[in-house]
């Protein structure tokens, strides 16, 4: 695992996005890039900045098949808060991705066990995701694998707990009861099997997760911390997810990111 710990927001996304444009412009292979993406406020910085680049002619999201992590189960597509929207009005619009090409679940579907079976086998169809960016949730979720998910889940319907409704709330008016009560989301098994995975957490709520996830042991109680046993993950964060890290840990991954950039020249981003 590595840990990169940002001042501030904003210098966490600008290094995230870098990371991911330098993922799929160096892509070598015969078949288009396929990246997995999160919704949520953490991602947001990231978007911005890779639509930056876009415009400035730096990137090109032709190549690229997009496989989003989640949707609310029975909103509408068009609901100002599915992941639908949020996608398309964030990033989708404003970059060159072909509308074939992005892969969301379908939360107004009738049958979801059919909807999330054809979604991993769309994954498995376009050759594997090559790099799933993911958040965190408060309470160490990744998707919506709420705690207590199987480290073997593939993509299915999770109920949601009220801790993550709670949370989501503030997209809905701050009313819990317009917060859906389930999703349909990828596994924790979908996740760990993205050939690398790159985790954003920003902000004093998420420190307890980042914590359990970086320096608990592995178990089901936080999702996140399945990542410790992913052969390729990167964890960015800022200052203030990271408080709860011991001073020891901080040191270490401070000192080791220093020796990284020592050895690359200052190229090997985040
Ligand atoms: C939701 C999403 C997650 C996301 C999390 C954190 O629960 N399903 O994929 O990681 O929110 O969101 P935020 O970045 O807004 O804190």
């Amino acid at each position: 695992m590595r840990l990169v710990i940002f001042k501030t927001y904003q210098e966490m996304s600008v290094a995230g996005a870098a990371y991911i444009a330098e993922r799929i412009t160096r892509f070598q292979e015969d078949r288009p890039f396929v990246l997995g993406l999160p919704t949520g406020s953490t991602p947001l910085g990231i978007y911005r900045e890779l639509i930056r680049r876009y415009r400035e002619g730096k990137i090109s999201f032709s190549r690229v098949i997009s496989f989003n992590m989640d949707e609310y189960l029975g909103l509408p597509t068009g609901h100002p808060q599915s992941y639908h929207t949020f996608m398309w009005e964030n990033f989708f619009s404003h970059i060159d991705i072909r509308a074939s090409n992005v892969h969301i679940l379908n939360g107004e579907t009738r049958d979801p066990e059919e909807e999330c079976g054809a979604f991993e086998e769309a994954i498995k169809a376009a050759g594997g995701i090559d790099l799933f960016l993911g958040g965190m949730g408060e309470d160490g979720h990744i998707a919506f694998n709420e705690p207590f998910s199987s480290f073997s889940s593939r993509t299915r319907v999770q109920i949601l707990t009220e801790d993550t409704r709670a949370v989501n709330a503030r997209f809905f008016d701050g009313d819990i009861k317009q917060v859906p009560r389930a999703a349909l989301t990828v596994g924790v098994g979908t996740v760990m099997d993205a050939r690398e995975v790159l985790v954003a957490a920003s902000g004093r709520n998420k420190a307890r997760a980042l914590r359990d996830a970086v320096e608990g042991g592995i178990s089901h109680r936080c999702p996140l911390s399945c990542l410790q046993n992913h052969p390729k993950v990167t964890i960015m964060c800022d200052n203030a997810a990271a408080v709860e890290l011991e001073a020891g840990t901080v040191e270490y991954f401070k000192t080791l990111e220093q020796s990284i950039q020592e050895q690359t020249g200052g190229t090997s981003r985040p």
